[in-house]
């Protein structure tokens, strides 16, 4: 389970893909907002409330009631294809968002994580629905990025590892999974790990950037908010 990026194979099939990005695209606009830190549009889609899938006064998103968002609802493929191929190897699951990349624009090297987090488990899914995969890169310990291969469209990254994606010729979209799935143990999940057809360990920078790190974890109470 000590890896950077592992490629998992789901078995989400073309016309899945096909018809989740359809949906995707028929969600209009004013449901997205805005991720200035990385450089990104986001939209919710299964979480426990909230506009960024964040705090909801009075509980815990991170331990209260998931369900889908108005986005979510309008996305049987998506819907069914996290119930069958993705949610069974996560205890507990995730919350689901999908990220958009801008043709042309990269985003900014950031962790999904708080720095103090670095080295512990921090899996992060990703289901890449369009857009150029091997434009994913890490940094390693001499600050040099290390891209990632273009054939594997579902992985687990760690995502207390700064990582970030060059700028590409098409839009990325991608369906992430995030805390509170962390990478837990299972039989199913160990089994994709061990079953993978790539997988690598990156070094870390010795140096962390503050750059690096999101703002809104400074102001973070107990909420695991978009740490997708
Ligand atoms: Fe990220």
């Amino acid at each position: 389970m000590d890896f950077t990026f592992c490629a998992i194979n789901v078995n989400v099939t073309n016309l899945e893909k096909q018809l989740m990005l359809a949906e995707v695209l028929d969600i209009p606009d004013d449901l997205y907002h805005e991720n200035g830190f990385r450089g990104c549009r986001m939209l919710g889609i299964y979480n426990g409330g909230g506009q960024l899938g964040g705090p909801v006064k009075g509980r815990s998103t991170s331990k209260g009631q998931f369900k889908y968002t108005t986005a979510g609802e309008r996305c049987p493929t998506i819907q069914s294809v996290l119930v069958e191929k993705i949610f069974p190897f996560m205890n507990p699951i995730g919350r689901v968002t999908i990220l958009r990349t801008r043709a042309g624009s990269g985003l900014n090297v950031h962790l999904d994580t708080l720095e103090n987090e670095i080295g512990t488990r921090q899996h992060k899914y990703r289901l890449v629905l369009n857009g150029e995969i091997d434009k994913l890169f890490f940094i390693d310990e001499n600050n040099k990025k290390v891209f990632m291969p273009n054939e594997y469209n579902s992985y687990v990254l760690d995502g207390s590892h700064p990582h970030s994606i060059d700028p590409a010729n098409e839009e990325k979209i991608t369906l992430c999974v995030g805390a509170p799935w962390h990478g837990e143990d299972n039989k199913l999940y160990s089994n994709l790990v061990k079953n993978s057809n790539y997988s690598i360990k990156v070094s870390r920078p010795t140096v962390i950037d503050p750059k690096w790190v999101d703002p809104f974890f400074k102001y973070k109470t107990t909420d695991e908010n978009i740490r997708a």
